[in-house]
């Protein structure tokens, strides 16, 4: 090791990357942070190399990249003013040191820093692979996309992202949806059991092949349709009509239940009087109808004064009851992905539809009756908001921390990260982030997510569509990963206003 001060003359003797030499070190230099003189483009967040003497090459990052130069203002005005002005410039960046492997494969930080004067290279994908602990084996990966800047695939483990969830968090129209369509259909390649929670219907396109378009060859991507994977069911068949039907059976309902799908506004009060009723109906038939209730109720002498009644009469032409209701078996199947289309759905009803379907997929999966599987959720907010709770609640913070011991995974996703109930964000060991701006949600994310480096708030807000800053699970570092194109037609598209031509 050096001490004191020391005269040292390099000519890049250290040259043992293959890599574009991109700079040299300069000035004073820490173990963790240096600063580079750039004489080739180098792009914020780029990957680049430096040999280290004791520990070989190092891999780093480039945090910031600037500018110097000698225009002052008067110069610049004398520009404006059309005069031909000479400018000197050099460009520096701000070099963070992400470590190396070392014999027993272990990641590993210099404990002395790098010399002053030593060239700084493109990393070489192989040091990118190995430092950052990439796998590509496709049998247990999901291919997402490659890292931004290189052409390295991007896989993330299925195991870890099933057992122990994930979320997709970004501002709206920041690409949540495309990016979980791509996971979606890496889980379907991989025979992974899905339901996906739809509140838009935009998850039916899946069965459909997406236009060839340029970028799919870099990518690797071919269009392909997976109708064959998919099952669809609604509630509301009359809107969604390649769906299937959803109808639940009246008589497995309890009174609460019903009083709370009703929008009844004094429950305490209409209790009794509906057990009295589904009491009644079910010590004589095996099932009844919602209108076998209706009448049963209005017979009721001691019937209190409300809106109980023509609540339940629209329960009745919203059509969602059937003698036999919709069985899980039938919903659920090995492999397969299942959309639960709830456009047009009233919030109480869609509710009501997640909390049983949920509930059962848990209890179900205790019991190893169904496959172990994937739960997405979309617009996550909604069903299991930070404040206030609504019928879903419970089991949504169930799944997500006891999920994981029976197979049950969950995909979280939503526009406002900072409005989800922090119980079940916190237990989402993936997350997948993409351009997020508003300082609350922004807040939630770097505030509950393990391993975000300085600075990566500000890269957060700054993603372009297309970049996901991806973190956790079997990932050992964040990563920014682009995006893989669509196999099949992404379902979200905006509406738009105006058409062009
Ligand atoms: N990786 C990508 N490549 C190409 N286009 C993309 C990509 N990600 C998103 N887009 C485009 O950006 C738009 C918004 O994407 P998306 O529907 O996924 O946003 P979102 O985050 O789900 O929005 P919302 O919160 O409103 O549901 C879409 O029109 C989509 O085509
Ligand atoms: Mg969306």
């Amino acid at each position: 090791m050096h001490s004191g001060t020391e005269a040292m003359n390099h000519n890049g003797s250290h040259d043992t990357s293959s890599s574009e030499p991109v700079g040299v070190i300069y000035g004073d230099v820490t173990t963790s942070e240096f600063k580079c003189a750039v004489n080739a483009p180098l792009e914020r967040m780029e990957y680049v190399q430096v040999f280290h003497e004791t520990c070989g090459p190092v891999l780093c990052q480039a945090t910031s990249v600037e500018r110097h130069t000698n225009l002052s203002i008067d110069k610049a005005q004398k520009i404006a003013n059309g005069e031909q002005v000479s400018i000197e410039e050099k460009v520096s960046a701000t070099i963070s040191v992400i470590g190396y492997r070392d014999e027993r494969n272990i990641m590993q930080c210099p404990q002395t820093p790098v010399k002053a004067g030593e060239t700084i290279h493109r990393a070489d994908e192989d040091l990118i692979r190995k430092v950052v602990g990439l796998k590509s084996d496709q049998k247990v990966g999901a291919y997402i996309g490659l890292l931004n800047g290189h052409d390295i695939p991007i896989y993330l483990d299925i195991n870890t992202l099933v057992q122990k969830h994930l979320s997709v968090l970004s501002k709206t129209g920041g690409g949540k949806s495309y990016i979980t369509g791509v996971i979606i259909e890496e889980l379907m390649k991989h025979n992974v059991t899905t339901l996906i929670i739809d509140p838009h219907g935009e998850y039916a396109t899946l069965a459909k092949a997406a236009k060839q378009s340029p970028d799919m060859e870099r990518f690797g991507v071919k269009p392909h349709a997976y109708a064959d994977r998919i099952l669809e069911f609604s509630p509301d068949t009359k809107i969604n009509t390649s769906a299937q039907p959803l109808k639940f059976t009246l008589a497995n309902l309890e009174a609460r239940e019903i009083l709370a799908l009703a929008n009844v506004k004094n429950v305490r009060q209409a209790l009794p009087a509906v057990k009295r009723a589904i009491e009644a109906l079910r010590s004589t038939k095996p099932s009844f109808t919602m209108k076998d209730l209706i009448k049963t109720l209005d017979a009721d002498e001691e019937l209190p004064a409300g809106n109980l009644l023509m609540e339940l009469e629209y329960l009745q032409e919203i059509d969602i009851f059937a003698d036999r209701g919709t069985k899980i078996s039938e919903m659920i199947e090995k492999g397969k992905t299942t959309i639960l289309n709830l456009r047009g759905s009233p919030a109480d009803i869609a509710e009501l539809v997640v909390n049983r379907l949920a509930m059962a997929l848990f209890e179900l999966r205790k019991t190893d009756h169904i496959p172990p599987m994937m739960m997405v959720v979309e617009e996550a907010h909604n069903y299991c908001p930070q404040q206030g709770a609504t019928a879903c609640s419970k089991i949504m913070r169930t799944i997500a921390a006891e999920g994981r011991k029976f197979g049950l995974g969950l995909t979280v996703i939503t526009q406002r990260p900072a409005k989800v109930d922090k119980n079940v964000l916190s237990q989402c060991n993936t997350q997948v982030i993409l351009k997020i701006t508003n300082p609350n949600d922004l807040n939630a994310v770097t505030s509950s997510v393990e391993g975000l480096t300085k600075g990566m708030d500000e890269e957060i807000q700054r993603l372009p569509i297309g970049v996901a800053l991806v973190t956790g699970g079997s990932l050992t570092m964040p990563l920014l990963v682009a995006t893989r194109p669509r196999e099949t037609l992404h379902g979200g598209e905006s509406v738009k206003i105006i058409e062009d031509n």
